[in-house]
């Protein structure tokens, strides 16, 4: 086995493997090439015949074997012999001339080594009909291949900008290419609830919709006016539970985002005694407006916000509830006489203290649901929850490790996908301002370089975040998405002695092929102009 160098015409495999072998000859797959599955492969098998059929036209038969060897003609999953050392995310994957083996032992893996299969493939096995005149042969190659982080995460904003059922479920057969395992939906903030709560219906009759698009958008160009002219749109129950099993046949969790105790101004359109002032905004002394933040003081805010995430959890079952916590503007708990009293009571110093009693509340809760809170970096202000993690934007993340706490990686500089891709604005569209182009994705380096040794491992790993107050359709979040998720995949999964940008982006011009195929929108340039 040898660590994967490349020649030019190398196999374009995107996030790179830990281990490539590139050996002579291909395997030809024809229609009598038999897919055969040991039983805890069967769906895994199910899957990849469903995906070479619709581009190659071949009806594969799935059968079972029981064999741990290579079969002649066949295409064999097995978790048989696999390597327990891999992990469960890990895999092997064998192609000789006469017969392709993929072992895992867990079906994660099993998974994983089908998307690298895939990828063997001429990109036209994208294609969602039959595609004539293509010569489906796979390199004969020896792959042992496992991630480097276990939290390789992708968030969509569905708050700023509503993005249908269906447009989340496309987004997850592209991240799944990228070996991306979580999705984090931020499904509440000032702009919009999205998600239905049976206890309180007008979170969604009154939450889920505005009169603009707001942030000096064309409303035109949004796809989320309902036929009322009202702005927005939300998930039934029924909706989330489909797009969580649609995920899970894909090994990718979905993470919830409940926001609190800030950026609530939907919650607080809807249920305005749970604010100080009795409404989503107050007026300030400037004359302009704070943006909603959930009373503190008032012992109805946390019954209401634990009816909503006791919903939540039902529907998700993840072991992560992400509760935001970021940005909350404290000038309404100064003025409250509930919030002031709540400080006195407790014996809280001051309002930042405040903050800290509200997340630790809200995370015995969660605890006792037999869920783990995540939060954005300022949950560690005035005093972190006991086990949350911190999910880093603005920083913390060296010190919370330090403490023992589990940290998500995704600095603004590195993750931030709504930034800019060029310093030119006048060929991009509106962004929300600043610069990330693809190549600062890819020197992204998640496990921070003063962090003592010891505490690495509390670095679960990274996430690219795609905020949508400039987006406002699905094609224009696929073009801030992709390749920038393309660089973070392959920063999350791979070693990073590996991280070579050249080869990245000779890899990427075959991705770009298998976008066209999969109707990807996304950022396109030369390997010279990407990164500038
Ligand atoms: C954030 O970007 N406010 C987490
Ligand atoms: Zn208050």
């Amino acid at each position: 086995m040898i660590a994967s160098t490349f020649a030019g015409d190398a196999p374009a495999l995107i996030p790179l493997p830990q281990k490539m072998e590139c050996r002579e000859g291909v395997f030809q797959l024809q229609a009598k090439t038999r897919i055969l599955t040991d039983v805890p492969a069967n769906d895994t098998g199910q899957y990849l015949a469903e995906r070479l059929g619709k581009a190659t036209g071949y009806d594969l038969k799935v059968g079972r074997s029981t064999k741990a060897q290579p079969t002649k003609g066949a295409i064999l999953l097995t978790t048989k012999n696999a390597k327990p050392e891999l992990g469960a995310e890990g895999y092997e994957l064998t192609v000789a001339p006469d017969s392709v083996v993929v072992r895992a032992s867990k079906t994660a893996g099993l998974f994983y080594g089908v998307q690298s299969l895939l990828e063997l493939l001429p990109p036209e096995v994208f294609a969602a009909k039959p595609v004539a005149g293509v010569d489906w042969k796979i390199p004969c190659v020896q792959i042992e291949d496992q991630p480097r982080f276990k939290w390789r995460g992708f968030m969509l904003d569905v708050a700023r900008h509503f993005f249908t059922k269906d447009e989340v479920k496309q987004l997850l057969d592209v991240l799944v290419l990228h070996k991306i395992n979580t999705l984090h939906l931020h499904l509440t903030d000032d702009q919009g609830w999205r998600i239905e709560i049976k206890k309180y219906p007008r979170l969604t009759e009154v939450g889920a919709w505005r009169e603009e698009a707001g942030f000096g958008l064309d409303p035109k160009l949004s796809t989320a006016y309902g036929p009322d002219g009202k702005y927005g749109g939300y998930y039934t129950q029924d909706d989330i539970r489909e797009l969580v099993a649609y995920a899970r046949g894909k090994h990718i969790t979905i993470v919830p985002e409940i926001e609190m105790p800030g950026h609530s101004c939907a919650a607080l359109a809807a249920y305005p005694e749970l604010s100080c002032s009795g409404g989503p905004y107050t007026p300030n002394t400037k004359g302009g407006v704070f943006a909603g933040v959930y009373c503190a003081g008032k012992d109805e805010t946390f019954e209401f916000l634990q009816n909503v995430l006791a919903e939540v959890r039902q529907l998700f079952p993840g072991q992560y509830i992400h509760i935001g916590g970021d940005e909350v503007p404290k000038d309404n708990w100064k003025k409250c006489p509930w919030c002031q009293a709540r400080i006195k009571a407790e014996g809280l110093k001051n309002e930042h203290e405040l903050q800290s009693y509200f997340i630790r509340r809200i995370e015995k809760f969660i605890n006792a649901q037999g869920r783990n809170l995540i939060g954005w970096s300022e949950i560690r202000e005035g005093g972190l929850a006991q086990n949350a993690v911190v999910m880093d934007w603005i920083g913390g993340a060296v010190e919370a490790a330090s403490a023992g706490h589990d940290v998500i990686m995704s600095p603004t500089k590195f993750c931030y996908l709504d930034y800019y891709q060029s310093t030119n604005h006048a060929t991009e569209p509106k962004a929300i301002g600043n610069y990330l182009p693809l190549s600062k994705v890819y020197s992204f380096e998640p496990l921070p370089e003063t962090l003592d040794p010891q505490n690495k491992p509390h670095i679960l790993g990274g996430q690219g975040n795609l905020w949508t107050e400039y987006v406002p359709n699905f094609k224009h979040a696929q073009f801030m998405a992709f390749p920038r998720m393309c660089a973070l995949a392959e920063v999350t999964w791979s070693p990073q002695a590996s991280r070579n940008w050249e080869d990245f982006t000779r890899r990427l011009q075959t991705q770009f092929q298998r976008f066209d195929q999969l109707g990807v929108n996304y950022r396109k340039g030369t390997p010279e102009r990407i990164g500038e």
